[in-house]
C-alpha cells in the first residue's frame, strides 16, 4: 500500500525575509542557500538542497510537502487522494521550481496546501551549520508540524486512511481536547493535530526540528533568553515522544519546537498510547500559546 515516508519540506510565508534569514541563522543554525533572493529564501539543515522555503506574503506555514519513494508510488498515491473526493493534479513547473522529479499538488480537509514529490535534489556541497548543530533528519524528514484543524475526524480520515500515517497515540491536552499523533516513519510523530472546541480554526501551530545533542538545545535556548526570539516556553521533555524540547516563535507568528532525543518507533511492537499531560516536567508556559 502507497503512503508517504516523511514531511521533506515545508513552505513558510513572511512579511519580512530579512528577519527570517537572521533568525534561521542566529537562533536556528541553519545554512542560508547562495541562491537565495530577496523574494525567496531557501535554508538548509542537512544534505537536501533545502528544507524550508520562505516567501513573501501573509505570515503562516504555506505548504507541507511530503515525499515519497518513487515516480509509481506517488502516482499511487495520488490515484488513492483522488478517490477520497479531493483535487489532485500533476504540476512539472512547480516540480522543477521545489528541486523534485515529480510532483502532485492537493490540500487537506482544512485547506492547507499539501505537495506529494519524489526525488528531492542532493546537495553535493555540504550543509554547514553556522551553529554548529546537527539536525536528525535522513529517512524520518525535516520534523514534525503540529496543526489546529476545523474538523478533527476529516483531518484523521486524509492523514490516516488516504495518505497512511499510522496513529502514534493521543493527549489529552485540555478539558475537550485531545491531540493526536500520527507517524509515517520511526520518529515518534510527523503529523499531529487537533480541534478547539468551538473555533473553527485551520492552519500550523508549530514546526519542530530535532538536532543530536542536549547541549544544542542549551545553546539556542540561551541564545532566544538572550533576547533573540520571543520564547514560548522553557525546556521540557514530552511525554509522548520524550523530546527535551523548548518553543520559541518564529517571524511568521507560529512557533519552532527545538529538540532532542526524540523516541523512535518500530511498528512491529508499537501500541496506540494515550496521555493525560504533554509534558513530564517543564514546558512552562511563557506567553500566550499562539494559534494560527
Ligand atoms: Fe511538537
Amino acid at each position: 500500500m502507497s503512503s508517504v515516508n516523511a514531511l521533506a519540506y515545508v513552505g513558510i510565508t513572511a512579511s519580512d525575509l530579512d528577519a527570517w534569514k537572521t533568525y534561521a541563522t542566529d537562533v536556528l543554525g541553519l545554512q542560508v542557500r547562495p541562491d537565495s533572493t530577496d523574494d525567496l529564501l531557501k535554508l538548509r539543515m542537512d544534505d537536501r538542497v533545502y528544507r524550508f522555503f520562505i516567501e513573501k506574503g501573509e505570515p503562516g506555514v504555506s505548504t507541507l510537502g511530503f515525499e515519497v519513494n518513487s515516480r509509481g508510488a506517488l502516482e499511487e498515491l495520488a490515484a488513492k487522494v483522488e478517490a477520497s473526493g479531493a483535487a489532485v493534479k500533476e504540476d512539472s513547473s512547480l516540480a522543477a521550481a521545489r528541486d523534485v522529479v515529480a510532483l502532485f499538488i492537493t490540500s487537506d480537509p482544512g485547506g492547507n496546501t499539501v505537495e506529494l514529490s519524489y526525488g528531492q535534489r542532493i546537495d553535493h556541497d555540504a550543509f554547514v551549520s553556522p551553529k554548529g548543530h546537527r539536525f536528525v533528519t535522513g529517512d524520518m524528514g525535516f520534523g514534525h508540524a503540529f496543526l489546529i484543524v476545523p474538523d478533527q475526524q476529516e483531518a484523521y480520515e486524509f492523514y490516516v486512511n488516504t495518505l497512511g500515517f499510522r496513529e502514534s497515540d493521543t493527549i489529552a491536552l485540555m478539558p475537550g481536547l485531545v491531540g493526536q499523533f500520527l507517524h509515517c516513519n520511526p520518529r515518534h510523530h510527523t503529523i499531529a493535530f487537533a480541534s478547539v472546541p468551538g473555533m473553527n480554526i485551520n492552519g500550523v501551530q508549530h514546526l519542530m526540528v530535532e538536532v543530536d545533542s542536549l547541549d544544542s538545545v542549551g545553546r539556542a535556548y540561551d541564545i532566544v533568553d538572550a533576547g533573540a526570539a520571543p520564547a514560548s516556553t522553557s525546556i521540557g521533555m514530552h511525554t509522548n515522544d520524550h523530546m527535551i524540547s523548548f518553543y520559541m516563535q518564529t517571524p511568521s507568528g507560529f512557533d519552532i519546537e527545538f529538540g532532542t532525543a526524540g523516541r523512535l518507533i518500530d511498528d512491529s511492537v508499537w501500541s496506540v498510547g494515550h496521555y493525560d499531560a504533554a509534558s513530564y516536567w517543564g514546558h512552562k508556559r511563557l506567553r500566550e500559546m499562539p494559534v494560527p
